[in-house]
């Protein structure tokens, strides 16, 4: 099978992708840099959740759209908006009943025309989803295979079995809801499959017209003008007797086939593949040392090492996943992420950190969801500012693109008695007031604000913090602008130094004449350490980039460290070298 010779005829030479670039005519507001990605601030929101433009009680575009000041204001570069399709909502969009349409209750196509447009105006570009793997079963295709004769093109649109013992190799994902991944449709009579929820079926990839019809779909969106496309579940497209349905070279094929197909005809779009995956699987999701299937992928199996890191105060679980996922493709990029919209995900660690995790993050059942927790970054971290601060500085410091999630950067709080991953999805708290300033709606909100004494609106809320120059919000926004002075942070190579305390991590950025250093204290308690400073940097002179202090790098090889403390400098070489000051006069105040 050959999914990309459905759709281009025969004998067409691969398209030279650079020639494409040059001639391929960019969107309106696509970044004139074919590595723009590699350089994004990425803010994650759900539409529904952010702003209500109408006093419906749920977010919309125009909500969105009088919001974009903000995200712009954190230092932002791009936005990735969850899924805004037509949908049953039985998995928060998920679960798609029309490719091509916006759901009315988030709008019209053209007020998604118009955010689009604003978006690009202030320099945020956009990432939306592509969920393809399958679709909710109140989607026409889906209705019309139900009742399509068996092996019809129209019934193949989906996997269709006789037998629910097919595909064993493959796990549960949803296993606290699921207890299969086939369901019986009594208008087929057969089972369906699914790897996801039993409304959602998956689509059929070796179906020709599947493809085709992915295809479209994946130009419809980059047609608007969208500039990236997050692949949601894209590791689970094909299935196969005797494997784990998971990663087959069928679904890299594919993949190839779709990133041939976006720059054939687009430039400077991007793919960023969603595989929850151990290292060695997650980065074949760049191309086999070609980077030729995404741009992107989200670095995974960091994440939860970062919060095991943190909880143990030790930064080896960081270093070593990093090194391990380290060298990627010149194009590639890792998307790096704290938390998002779903648990908290664990599958990936071994069994006793799994354990660790749930025991020192989630000591209550209802935390627990599948293989994850489902709660947010400030309750996680004890709402503790020094320590969140230091998350989000590993966060814009470590290899990759961050993606900071909405609200995150205020603190918010979760509620872990809403169903599923609601707890974690609630509207943003914008004021004190009652609908937390999301919405002016009297009736009930899409989702309940959260409420309680630590993390209720009257508390959290952008209004308060905007005008509190050490809040969480301010030290988000330094930290940001801070990572905007050198292209080190998403382009640079990293090399960690030896530290003679566990619980420090230092680490230099190099990008070019660039060169960076990253000090993190993982310990609640303060550290005097020494560091190992290679020959070639001992002459420069170390600048804060948080402020104007200044000191001679030697004099870092001794380091007093404040709990949590953090420190980013730029080593500059001692001719540029404005006189430096002592040690003591260095405060990385964030
Ligand atoms: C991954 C998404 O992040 C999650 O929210 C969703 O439930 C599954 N894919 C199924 O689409």
């Amino acid at each position: 099978m050959t999914p990309d010779t459905a759709l281009v005829p025969p004998g067409t030479p691969a398209p030279d992708r650079r020639a494409v670039v040059r001639t391929s005519p960019l969107a309106p507001g696509s970044a004139a840099d074919p590595l723009w990605y590699k350089d994004a601030v990425v803010y994650q929101l759900h539409v529904r959740t952010f702003a209500d433009g109408n006093g419906d009680g749920i977010g919309d575009f125009a909500g969105l759209i009088a919001r974009l000041g903000y995200i712009r204001r954190l230092g932002a570069n791009a936005i990735w908006l969850l899924p805004f399709y037509e949908s049953p909502l039985k998995d928060d969009g998920y679960d798609i009943a029309h490719y091509e349409r916006i759901d009315p209750r988030y709008g019209t196509m053209d007020d998604f025309k118009r955010f689009l447009a604003e978006a690009h105006r202030l320099g945020l570009q956009v990432f939306t989803e592509l969920i393809i793997n399958h679709t909710s079963t109140a989607h026409p295709w889906f209705q019309a295979s139900r009742r399509a004769p068996v092996g019809s093109p129209k019934r193949n649109y989906y996997v269709w079995s006789d037998s629910d013992r097919r595909y064993l190799g493959a796990r549960v994902i949803f296993n606290d809801i699921e207890p299969s991944n086939w369901t019986w449709d009594p208008v087929a009579k057969a089972y369906y499959w699914h790897r996801f929820f039993h409304h959602q079926p998956d689509l059929n990839f070796d179906n020709p017209r599947v493809r085709r019809a992915v295809f479209k779909v994946m130009r419809f969106w980059l047609d608007l003008g969208v500039d990236g496309l997050r692949l949601d579940a894209i590791a689970h497209l094909y299935e196969r007797e005797g494997t784990s349905c998971e990663n087959l070279p069928e679904t890299h094929e594919f993949l190839r086939a779709i990133r041939t197909e976006m720059d054939r005809r687009y430039a400077h779009r991007v793919l960023l593949a969603e595989v929850d995956q151990p290292p060695p699987i997650a980065r074949t999701y760049f191309g086999a040392g070609a980077g030729d299937e995404c741009h992107m992928a989200f670095q995974f199996p960091l994440m939860p090492r970062l919060f095991l890191a943190l909880k143990r105060e030790d930064a080896g679980p960081i270093v070593s996943i990093v090194k391990e996922t380290d060298h990627l493709p010149e194009s590639a990029q890792w998307a790096i992420f704290l938390r998002n919209h779903d648990e908290l995900t664990i599958s990936a660690l071994t069994p006793e950190d799994r354990q660790l995790m749930f025991d020192l993050y989630a000591p209550e059942p209802r935390m627990r969801l599948n293989l994850g927790i489902r709660r947010r970054m400030a309750p996680l971290l004890d709402n503790d500012p020094s320590r969140m601060a230091l998350a989000f500085s590993l966060l814009l410091s470590l290899p990759g693109s961050p993606v900071i999630y909405y609200g995150d950067e205020i603190g918010m709080g979760d509620n872990i008695w809403l169903n599923d991953r609601d707890g974690v999805r609630t509207p943003m708290q914008w004021t004190g007031t009652a609908g937390a300033g999301f919405s002016e709606s009297d009736q009930p909100l899409t989702l309940p604000v959260i409420d309680d004494l630590i993390y209720g609106a009257s508390t959290v809320n952008v209004e308060q913090q905007e005008s509190d120059p050490s809040s969480m919000l301010w030290r988000v926004r330094r930290m940001v602008a801070a990572r905007a002075r050198s292209q080190a942070f998403g382009r640079g190579t990293i090399d960690f130094l030896t530290v003679t305390c566990g619980s420090v991590l230092a680490c230099l950025r190099c990008y070019r004449d660039d060169t960076l250093l990253i000090i993190a204290n993982l310990a609640s308690t303060p550290q005097r350490c020494e560091l190992m400073l290679p020959a070639e940097i001992a002459d420069r002179t170390a600048h804060s980039l948080f402020n104007d202090d200044a000191v001679a790098s030697a004099a870092l090889a001794a380091l007093s460290l404040a709990p949590f403390e953090f420190r980013w400098y730029r080593l500059v070489r001692p001719m540029a070298a404005p006189s430096s000051t002592s040690p003591a006069s260095v405060q990385n105040s964030i």
